[in-house]
């Protein structure tokens, strides 16, 4: 099986069964605007940060932020970043990303709808960030060409070592029985670039500061029960099992870069 076939495969592994999807009032794959906010949390010194910003020259340079959410990858390149780009599929994210850039007074678009599909209305940018959207994405190999062809420069990608949902899997034994995947991991994504003969290189880092929403413990027990797909009426028991489990966030960052193709 090819690499890229392999992540889709994996990916769709973490299909969770009707049955138990059925009894959920919100999605749990639904994202929180707020958790991915840009605020004074924001880290401007990640590994990550300093590969992209060596992309920008000194002063008008520009950066496209793919699945920005609010953009705190883009808004740590601000500055010497003039010019931010987002794209997101979510407007709420979009909206949260263009609060951000009026905040940093840094000129901004913004673009509703999914990589690749609005790829052809995105201007092209000095470097490309994603990060923590990969493992979003099943279709991949349109998705990185897109980040290459519109990068000049760079396209420095960023995604945790382990599926990020992965944190979950003890929890959803415990609660549902269920065995749940373990991959696809960052190794799977370097996979996919030999792949495609994109000559990358790779670095860990730490996994940076989160949004003081996502780090607020009032966040934990009502975004298991999203994720767990349970209902109010286990609240207390969802409480008492996080007291004494908790779950296995991924702490290791792997960053990708490779070279653009956009002139
Ligand atoms: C986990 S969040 C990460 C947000 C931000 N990059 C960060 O690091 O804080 C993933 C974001 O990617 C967006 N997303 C996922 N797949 C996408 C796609 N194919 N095209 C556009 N946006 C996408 C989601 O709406 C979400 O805002």
């Amino acid at each position: 099986m090819r690499a890229s076939e392999r992540w889709a495969a994996q990916l769709a592994g973490w299909a969770i069964p009707d049955e138990i999807l059925e009894g959920a009032s919100t999605s749990p794959w639904q994202l929180d605007a707020a958790t991915f906010a840009v605020d004074d949390t924001l880290d401007r010194s990640t590994l990550a940060a300093a590969i992209a910003r060596a992309e920008l020259p000194a002063a008008g340079g520009s950066v496209l932020d793919v699945g920005c959410g609010g953009g705190r990858a883009s808004m740590a390149l601000v500055p010497p970043a003039e010019f931010v780009i987002g794209v997101d599929e979510s407007h709420a994210m979009l909206a949260s990303f263009s609060g951000a850039a009026d905040a940093a007074v840094v000129e901004s678009l913004a673009i509703p709808g999914r990589w690749p599909d609005v790829a052809s209305d995105t201007p092209r940018a000095d470097v490309v960030v994603c990060h923590h959207t990969a493992y979003n994405v099943a279709d991949i190999v349109p998705f990185v060409d897109a980040l290459t062809d519109h990068a000049r420069g760079a396209v420095v990608m960023v995604l945790p070592a382990l599926h990020p949902r992965s944190a979950w899997n003890e929890a959803w034994k415990h609660f549902w029985g269920l065995d749940r995947p373990t991959g696809p991991t960052a190794s799977d994504f370097a996979d996919v670039l030999a792949e495609l003969r994109i000559d990358a290189v790779r670095w860990e880092m730490p996994r940076p500061a989160l949004s003081r929403h996502g780090e607020d413990p009032a966040t934990l027990v009502p975004t298991a029960l999203r994720i767990l797909c349970l209902g109010e009426d286990r609240r207390d028991d969802v409480a008492a099992y996080l007291d004494a489990h908790e779950p296995a966030w991924v702490r290791m960052h792997d960053v990708f870069r490779w070279s653009g193709t956009a002139r």
